[in-house]
């Protein structure tokens, strides 16, 4: 069973609150997804593992605590993804970035795969896919396939909004990938955006509609 973290952080809530309005300008609009990811990757950073390390303070040695060299990726799904890659690498500045590129085809709702590029040894690597947007949940179903077909098999999954029919996608699809995500919305329209939403992420990110 895939675990499902609803973010409940006051923080959060603010911040997707303000990429919902419609009068949220380009600027404002990056600046706050970058902010919301950095705050989730807080969250889906949480368990990873430590290990005692002997340290000199400037009064004694001391014993302390740091990350036990784990190696972790970022995958965003191009081209909304992007907008989440700065503000992981705030907190993960040692991560590696992998792209995987696949757009929503309007009519179909189908994801079209047009690009893959990942770190070498990303097989060996913590893998952390980000998607500001889980509609119908196609995109991240068949990006998370691209990364087990490559050998990847620590993958978690954050994005800012999501629809409940692409949260029971993904747990249908990849019961092993935690899911944080930042709000859960009401449902899809028939157009297949999320409502209440924020409209499409990827032309409000880049300003091209
Ligand atoms: C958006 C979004 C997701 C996908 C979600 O991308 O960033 O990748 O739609 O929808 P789904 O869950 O129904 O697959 P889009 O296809 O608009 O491409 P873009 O990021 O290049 O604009
Ligand atoms: N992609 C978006 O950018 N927005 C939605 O609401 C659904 C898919």
């Amino acid at each position: 069973m895939s675990k499902v973290v609803i973010m409940d952080h006051p923080l959060i809530q603010h911040k997707i609150g303000m990429i919902r309005r419609k009068e949220t300008g380009t600027k404002d609009f990056r600046q706050a997804i970058s902010e919301i990811a950095m705050l989730i990757c807080y969250e889906a950073t949480r368990n990873l593992p430590l290990e005692e390390v002997e340290i000199e303070t400037p009064i004694c040695r001391a014993k302390a605590k740091a990350l036990s060299g784990k190696k972790l990726a970022v995958v965003p799904i191009l081209r909304a993804g992007l907008g989440m890659v700065d503000g992981m690498l705030q907190l993960i500045p040692n991560a590696k970035v992998g792209h995987i590129g696949l757009y929503r085809d309007p009519d179909s709702l189908k994801p079209v795969e047009y690009y893959c590029k990942l770190p070498a040894d990303c097989a060996q690597r913590q893998v952390f896919v980000v998607d500001p947007m889980l509609a119908t949940g196609g995109s991240s179903v068949a990006a998370i396939q691209m990364l087990k077909d490559r050998g990847c098999r620590q993958i978690h999954f954050l994005c800012i909004i999501a629809a409940p029919e692409g949260l029971r996608a993904m747990e249908e699809a990849h019961p092993d990938v935690d899911l944080y995500v930042g709000a859960l919305d009401e449902r899809l329209n028939e157009h297949g955006y999320i409502v209440p939403g924020l409209g499409d992420a990827g032309d409000r990110i880049f300003g091209t509609r």
